[in-house]
């Protein structure tokens, strides 16, 4: 059976104390929830994940990266590496952000590297993706979503799937208080079942988990994770405050 994830991406926010105070907060409100099946994730920035990592031993919350560079170790200045991330007792990566993609210049052909070389560090994936508005209005978006997960994600062995959690996230609603209505959000995750589907087998499809993100908020996310497909979210802004994210979470 397939997890319900919650994961709050803090992308490039607290600073230190901050990211304690954060950490201590939703370790101590969500702590008397009943969380069957469901999955807690928080990704604080890399200099603050060994921190982060200290403060939820033997919580239910789980401590993610960011990101992480395709390579072992070597000149790139100012990345970090799967080995790394395993070092500290990260478990799993986002990859594939819309930011990563857009403000980094993150190809598909770059992440395609970075998920073979974090399943064969044994790292958990969350993959994301997701079209532009220009895609939607142009009646495109599924094209889109396709060729993403088709050139980024694809080339894994259907046992590799374990260890990915798909994240749809209409770049439109990322950050722009305009969510995808759970009806579209539905339709797509309906899709992307349905390609995992064709592409692989009936039980990968029923088993992986695929999250909504973009405007996750707790005046909506009860009605988007109420459709069948949805299974969680990944939260940017709302997940900075300890009220709305566990909110968020009562809602799953
Ligand atoms: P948002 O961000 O919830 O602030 O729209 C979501 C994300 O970027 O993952």
């Amino acid at each position: 059976m397939r997890s319900k994830i919650v994961a709050g991406n803090w992308k490039m926010n607290n600073n230190s104390k901050e990211t304690k105070t954060l950490v201590k907060g939703i370790r101590k409100s969500i702590k008397k929830l009943p969380l069957e099946n469901t999955r807690v994730l928080v990704a604080p920035t890399f200099v603050n994940l060994m921190s982060a990592i200290k403060r939820i031993k033997k919580s239910k919350v789980e401590v993610v990266a960011q990101n992480m560079h395709q390579e072992n170790n070597g000149a790139f200045t100012g990345e970090v590496s799967a080995d790394m991330l395993k070092s500290i007792g990260v478990k799993s990566v986002i990859i594939g952000h819309s930011e990563r993609r857009s403000l980094f210049g993150e190809t598909d052909e770059v992440l395609a590297l970075k998920v073979t070389k974090a399943i064969n560090e044994g790292l958990e994936v969350i993959f994301c993706f997701g079209e532009q508005l220009e895609d939607r209005k142009s009646n495109n978006h599924f094209t889109v979503v396709k060729n993403q997960l088709e050139k980024g994600l694809f080339h894994i062995e259907a046992n590799a799937w374990s260890q990915i959690v798909l994240a749809y996230e209409p770049v439109w609603a990322i950050g722009t208080g305009e969510t995808a209505s759970p009806e579209q959000a539905q339709e797509m995750h309906a899709f992307i079942r349905n390609l995992l589907q064709e592409k692989y087998h009936t039980s990968v499809a029923d088993n992986t988990s695929i999250l909504y993100g973009g405007s996750v908020k707790p005046s909506n996310a009860e009605e988007i994770f109420s459709k069948q497909d949805v299974d969680g979210g990944l939260i940017g802004g709302a997940s900075l405050n300890v009220k709305d994210f566990t909110d968020i979470i009562k809602a799953i």
